[in-house]
Formats: structure tokens, sequence, C-alpha cells
């Protein structure tokens, strides 16, 4: 074979001075001199932390990638970077993905690494590890950590995330009690691994996948399941052999992967958080994507994968049947995969990965013509109240409401909303449309998953179970709802859902593809100029910190939610030495 020159001999390669340093250090781990012999070295990015707990069994799977890499030659290197949790960090887990990617990014870019494994789990870290790497564009190949057992309650399957709000809800309804509420809890989360419904972690997870940056059926192998740390250790060989091959991440994520990923999250189910990470991710590897693309590739798309919160069954049940190449195969027969031809990182095509893959379970991947919805595909929504777009989600939505015209009942941020959603004199019935504000990039900030809000509870005791909601926030993939999120420019930013009052009548024409506020442009123009001088007199003083480079440089919902300085490519060279 024909080996480029590594990137890791511009530290290793020398006898002089910089050489010295750069081995000397290192070998206070106990490395031999062989080892600096002009092997590939492999990083582990590693996202592990007790903090996070879909990630807290990284080192395990760290060490099975290391097995990988040594078996195949390679010199391996772990690194830690900073853990987005989503259950425990506040105020969100998405304002520090961006930060996690910077991380990640300078990582790999300052140190000698030829190639890297990227360890993700939880819904932040596979984004954040793909937009830092991007960034570097060096060979990477994306690693798992895979979802944990089905949940039980009560002898039944629940799932991550789809339980907690469907349990609110039967609590706030009377239906249940609080001892059984909080019952629920160890049952839920029982083993390692990330969230087991089709949530952001498994919707991200099935995008590296379909992408082509990870090893096939790494979305859907369980977390604890042996298959995994073969997987790992796979991965772990093929990282060597991608940084002898030169097979960097720019050569993966072309448009043609891209327009992929985006057909088969209309095929999962997937998650609307896609919809910011798939665009961020884009615009590290400067490959073009728009929100329109969603529709125009997503619309049409049957839901194959019968999977919570918009079907049925749990991740583990998804790997049984087949897991993610099964529903690839499935799409291609069809003529519904865009770019079969399209490379992934074990050096072959997406269809040649998946055209012999078996399925075994009709029920969970579902057929073509018996899909769980005939049209799966993101929607994206424009109009006077959304001029830069705004999303919803079909197949978490009730049929019914997808065409509605009701009677705002506004929230003016998150505190307002949960004293106001309470009050029995609160005027709301099933046909009101719920708006709340300042919950996006800039106003919460980090745009927190609060978009589904929850029901009045008076309306829950007459049993409406969904209602039209509207907000410039996201939600939880594992949530569910006729929910219009992500509306750009958001509140915080002055966008025209600052203007909405209650009684306002609201239009959602989700075929169209629209979202109408019923007023003139002429009222719409004066309120916005009032909130705006009203905002002027109440503005706080600027905040310092993280907080505050990230409220200064957040792009907009539909342009990735990522720092307007870290979009691109900025490569993997660094001409100076340290010393
Ligand atoms: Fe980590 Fe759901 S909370 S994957
Ligand atoms: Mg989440």
């Amino acid at each position: 074979m024909t080996q480029k020159k590594l990137r890791s001999a511009a530290w290793f390669g020398t006898a002089d001075k910089n050489g010295f340093m750069y081995r000397s250090w290192m070998k206070n781990q106990g490395i031999p001199d062989h080892e600096f012999d002009g092997r590939p070295i492999v990083g582990i990015c590693n996202t592990w932390s007790e903090l996070t707990p879909c990630n807290a069994h990284f080192r395990k799977i760290a060490e099975h990638v290391k097995r990988g890499i040594s078996e195949a030659g390679g010199f391996p290197v772990e690194f830690p970077v900073f853990s987005n949790g989503e259950s425990n960090l506040r105020p969100t887990a998405m304002l520090t993905r961006n930060l996690a990617s910077m991380d990640v990014e300078e990582a790999i870019r300052g140190n000698p690494i030829d190639s890297v494994v990227l360890l993700t789990g939880c819904d932040k870290t596979t984004p954040a590890l793909l937009m830092g790497a991007a960034s570097c564009d060096i060979p990477a190949i994306v690693v798992t950590g895979g979802p944990m057992l089905n949940g039980k309650l009560e002898g039944r399957n629940i799932g991550s995330g789809t339980a907690v709000w469907q349990l609110h809800e039967s609590l706030k309804a009377g239906e249940i009690n609080l001892h059984q509420f909080l019952a629920a809890e160890g049952g839920m989360s029982r083993s390692a691994g990330t969230c087991n419904t089709m949530g952001t972690a498994s919707t991200m997870a099935c995008m590296a996948e379909a992408l082509g940056t990870s090893l096939p059926h790494n979305a859907a192998i369980p977390a604890v399941d042996a298959r995994r740390y073969v997987l790992a250790q796979m991965s772990g060989a093929r990282a060597v052999a991608m940084a002898r091959e030169g097979l960097s991440l720019s050569k993966i994520l072309t448009r043609q992967a891209f327009e992929n990923a985006i057909r088969v999250n209309a095929a999962i189910g997937g998650s609307t958080n896609a919809v910011i990470h798939l665009k961020a991710i884009a615009g590290r590897i400067g490959v073009p994507l728009e929100l329109e693309d969603w529709t125009r590739i997503g619309a049409g798309t049957p839901t194959l994968v019968d999977l919570m919160p918009s079907g049925r069954f749990l991740m583990e049940e998804f790997y049984y049947a087949g897991g993610l190449p099964a529903v690839l195969r499935r799409l291609g027969e069809h003529g519904l995969l865009p770019h079969p031809e399209a490379l992934t990182v074990n050096g072959h095509t997406l269809w040649d990965n998946v055209k012999d893959a078996p399925s075994y379970d009709d029920e969970v991947i579902r057929p073509l013509d018996k899909p769980l919805l005939p049209d799966g595909g993101m929607r994206i929504l424009r109009g006077n109240l959304a001029p830069r777009g705004a999303v919803l989600k079909p197949s978490a939505a009730t049929p019914a409401l997808l065409q509605h015209r009701g009677r705002a009942v506004v929230f003016e941020n998150l505190e307002h909303y949960k004293e106001r959603i309470v009050d029995e004199a609160l005027e709301v019935d099933a046909d009101s449309v719920l708006v709340l504000k300042n919950c996006g990039p800039r106003g919460y900030p980090g745009m927190a998953e609060v978009g589904n809000m929850g029901l009045p509870p008076k309306l829950l005791r007459q049993g409406v179970k969904d209602m039209v909601r509207i907000s410039d926030a996201r939600m939880s993939g594992t949530a569910y709802g006729t929910v219009v999120l992500h509306v750009a420019p958001e509140a915080g930013a002055g966008g025209p859902l600052l203007a909405v009052q209650d009684g306002d009548w609201i239009e959602l024409d989700c075929a169209g593809g629209r979202l109408h506020l019923d007023i003139s442009d002429e009222e719409l123009a004066r309120r916005l100029a009032e909130r705006a001088a009203q905002a002027a007199l109440e503005a706080q003083p600027a905040r310092g910190g993280y907080q505050g480079l990230y409220v200064q440089h957040v792009l907009q919902a539909d342009e990735g939610c990522d720092f307007d300085f870290l979009v691109g490519c900025r490569g993997a060279d660094v001409p100076r030495h340290s010393h």
C-alpha cells in the first residue's frame, strides 16, 4: 500500500529537540520506543462522565476500541472532552453542544492524532463530536454507546422519556397517584445506555450510520449486548486503516450522505432535533443544506420503524428485527435511498453494506406496503409567524390537528407558562393554540426542550390528549404531540412570535407548509415595534462567561444553532511547534 505521510510524524517523526520532547513525556506512560515507529496514532475521543449516565459505561467501550487499534497496528490515545448529559445539565444540554464541539475540534487539531474514534451516546454528544471532527477533517469513525434495554413497569415495556410524559399526564389527569408515578423511575432506566425510544440519541445514532460515519449496526445494538463491544473493537481496527488510507470525513460527509440521512430520518420517525444537528454538521464540512431539503427529500417517505414515541416498540426490538441496515435495504429496494453509492467509513458504499441485510420482524420494521405512517417526513412551515421556518413532526402529531385554526393562549416565557397553565380559570379549550415565547437559542438561552408544553390539567381531566402548540423551543425526541417547534427568528431575536397576544387567531396548515398569525402586516409591525421598545427598556446587563458568548454568537434554528464563528472546515494543519 502506498502510505501517505501521517500527521503524527510532525510530532514524533524527527530525531531532534522537538521529537525528543513530544516522545519523552509520552514515554512516562510506559510506551516503548518501537511504538513511535510511524504507526497511526488513533485518538479515542471520550465523552465518558458519571454525570452523563447515558455515557457512563464508555471506559469499557474505550477498552474494546483500544484492542481493535492495537490489533490493527495502531497506537491508541484516549482523551476526554466535555460531556453533554441531557438529563442533568441545566438550563439545557443544547447550550453546551457548541462548547463541546470546540473542545473536540481543538483537541483533535492540537494533538498528534491521525484518525479519531468518536465515542458518542447521549443526544448532544453525537452532533458535538461530528461537528468538531468535521471542522478538522481528519479520518473519523463514530462508535455509539448503544441504547438501554427496554424499560419495564408492572410487566410491560416503557420507553425512556416517553413514559415520563405519559405518566405525568396520567398523574395530572388523576388516573394514577404520586406513588405510582415515582415507582416507574427505576424500571425505566435499568441498564447502561442511551434512551431506548427513537429519541434524539437513537435518531442521531441512526443519522451517523446513515451518513456513513459508523460501521453498520452501530445505531441499534443495545449498550450491554456483547456485540456492542465487538463493534467497538472492529471500529478501532478500522480507524487505523482509515488513517493509512487518508479516508477523511469530507469524503464521507457529502451532500449525498446528508440527503440519505434526511430520507432515513423520515423512515425511522426520527427526532426533530436532527434538523438542527444535521444543519450544524453540514455547516462544518461545507455542505449546503436548507430547511426545505427536509420537505423535498423527506416528504412522501413512509415511516417503517414502529418505535416510540410515534409507534409501539423500543430500540432492543429494533436491533433484533434487523436494525438500521434492514431499513436501508427496504428503502433501497424501493428506490427510496437517494444515493446508494455514498461512501462509508468501512470503504464500501452504503448499498454494499446493506443490500443483503436481513429483516426478522415486520411488526417492528414494517414493509413498505404496511408502513406505520405513509408519509413520515418532517414538515417545514413558513408564514408571517415563522418567516425563517418552523418544524413539525407529523408522525408524532394528531392527524386531525394538522389543519387547524384556533385562538392563541400566550405564555411570555417558561415561568409564565408554568404559573398560568395550572390556573383553573385560564380561558382555554381543546381548540386553543398554546404559544410559548422566549425559549429559543438566545431567549432561553440554549433552546431548551420545552416545546411540548404539557396540556392544561383541566383539559386533561376532560380527556383532551393533544392540542396545537407553537414555540421557538425544541422538544425532546422522546416527546409527541402536534407541536410546532424551532420558530425562527425566535422571540428573543425579535421574531414575530413576540407579537402574538391572547385571543389572536392562528392557522396551521401542515400540508400547505403554512403557519399564519391572522393579523394585518401593519398591526404585526406595530406590535413588534412596541415590543422592541419595551424590551430595550427592560434590557438586562449583558451576560458574562460562556452564556454571554453563546447569546452573542448563536445562529438561529434554521442555521443549526452553531456559533457564527465556528461554521466551516478549518482543517488540521498546525505548522508551529509548541516550544
Ligand atoms: Fe441521554 Fe436520552 S438522556 S440519551
Ligand atoms: Mg433530549
